[in-house]
């Protein structure tokens, strides 16, 4: 374990409502009175109509809100339900997350997600971008193959690694239990890294994160693991004691 700033990103994705305030209260009264702050940088991205009120509710913030995605197009416009990047950042979001498999899933293309971090970085959020493999790739051996495919396409040397993190998520770790061998892991997140500094000649190595079950008992084997910047939780996130306790485990 080193002192380097680690993550906690919280994914709360369709879940919450006003009540769930006192959730994020808690998390950020815990991050007070431990001042572990300074260390650690947490982040909760919740659906949007949450944002504003949180962030307005919150005393002494010492945790930040953010997104969980947004429309391509950046400003106002004639799209019929969308969320800009721009109202995101109005409404008091700094951190959004981008390219989650499960939006993946319902159709998002790499392009379309190139287009969001581009939006999302002209208003000056900081983009959690997600990649992954499918079970299906991991079985057949093309783990890497794929996520290079997905780093490709939606980044390239324009983009502003400076205000970006990537969070590794295998498709078959999200709200299965099952997380990556701990040396697979390691390969992977020292690929990514390698893979973003060879092809985009970049001076700043993005933070990786891995995300997928990641829970209060999994935390200590991956906390071993020197590579990983930090973590994005789901499901955990949405209590107060599972996340609290995965930042617990983590130090101990
Ligand atoms: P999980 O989700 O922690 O519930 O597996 C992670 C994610 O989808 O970001």
């Amino acid at each position: 374990m080193t002192n380097k700033l680690k993550y906690f990103i919280g994914n709360w994705k369709m879940f919450g409502d006003f009540a769930s305030f006192k959730i994020i209260h808690k998390i950020n009264q815990y991050i007070q009175n431990n001042k572990i702050q300074k260390k650690n940088r947490i982040v909760l991205c919740v659906p949007n109509i949450l944002i504003n009120f949180f962030i307005k509710k919150l005393k002494n913030k010492s945790i930040y809100i953010g997104a969980q995605n947004c429309h391509h197009q950046q400003d106002y416009g004639p799209f019929t339900g969308g969320v800009s990047a721009r109202m995101l950042k109005k409404m008091g979001a700094e951190y959004i997350i981008l390219g989650h498999s499960e939006n993946r899933l319902e159709g998002e293309t790499p392009k379309l997600i190139k287009k969001k971090i581009i939006s999302a970085h002209n208003q000056k959020l900081n983009v959690i971008f997600c990649i992954g493999e499918s079970n299906k790739e991991k079985r057949s051996g093309k783990t890497f193959s794929a996520l290079s495919k997905q780093i490709k396409l939606s980044l390239d040397k324009k983009t502003n690694f400076n205000k970006i993190i990537l969070a590794y998520e295998p498709i078959w770790s999200i709200g299965t239990n099952k997380i990556p061998n701990s040396n697979e892991l390691e390969k992977i997140i020292r690929f990514i890294k390698n893979n973003i500094k060879k092809n985009f000649k970049t001076k700043k190595i993005p933070k990786v994160l891995y995300g997928g079950s990641v829970n209060s008992k999994n935390i200590k084997i991956l906390s071993s693991i020197y590579e990983i910047d930090g973590f994005l939780i789901g499901g955990a996130s949405q209590s107060v004691k599972k996340f609290i306790d995965i930042i617990k485990k983590y130090y101990k």
